[in-house]
């Protein structure tokens, strides 16, 4: 593999979907979906697995609450180092990283965040934008760094949000908007248009 890509997700993992059917497409650049690596073992993301043919591994994630254990870290490093990956990207990993998972990784980890950045960091994203009343919000793929929401970014999608919308019709369209954002940043990546940091 000349681009391997670990994605860490915890739910239902439609943006990792997204990335394996553009893999499929040949519309991912060089890039090739390694393994799907969850903290959920009911995770949907994890199910993926077997209709894409790709590994696909729960790792417990210890009792660190919103972080990983130190435990859960090393193991993760591990497993994920095996697959010797260019990029990580997390799709809905609601865990906090640690600084050691950050220098194991050092310039590849990315994460999507459900708001334009740096406005509604969080686990809420979506429903803080609505429940503020902002008119206009989106998604935000960015470096990860120690610091929660706040590495460089790399691209973002805006979408206004119209007095019509519910946050059920927002949250479609910003999983809509992530499904071509993502993709588009993996495939830029590992055709080297964007640099990696
Ligand atoms: C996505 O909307 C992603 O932006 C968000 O979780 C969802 C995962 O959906 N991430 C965060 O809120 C991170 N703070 P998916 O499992 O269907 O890809």
């Amino acid at each position: 593999m000349s681009f391997p890509i670990v994605i860490l997700g915890s739910g239902r993992g439609s943006n990792a979907e997204a990335l394996l059917k553009s893999e499929q497409n040949r519309k991912l650049g060089g890039a090739q979906i390694a393994a799907l690596v969850s903290d959920q073992p009911e995770a949907g993301i994890l199910e993926l697995g077997t209709r894409f043919s790709v590994p696909a591994i729960y790792v417990n994630p210890g009792q660190g609450g919103a972080r990983l254990s130190p435990e859960a870290e090393a193991a993760y490093i591990e497993r994920i180092q095996a697959f010797s990956p260019r990029l990580i990207v997390l799709a809905g990993f609601m865990r906090i990283i640690g600084p050691r998972f950050i220098e194991a990784f050092k310039g590849c980890v990315l994460n999507l965040h459900p708001s334009l950045l740096p406005s509604f960091k969080g686990a809420h994203g979506i429903r803080d934008a609505f429940e503020y009343g902002v008119k206009v919000t989106g998604c935000t793929v960015h470096w990860v760094t120690p610091q929660l929401d706040a590495g460089p970014v790399i691209e973002q999608k805006a979408i206004r949000i119209e007095n019509s919308d519910t946050l059920a019709l927002l949250e479609k369209k910003i999983h809509a908007a992530e499904h071509q954002l993502l993709p588009e940043v993996v495939a830029g990546l590992s055709r080297g248009e964007i640099p990696l940091p």
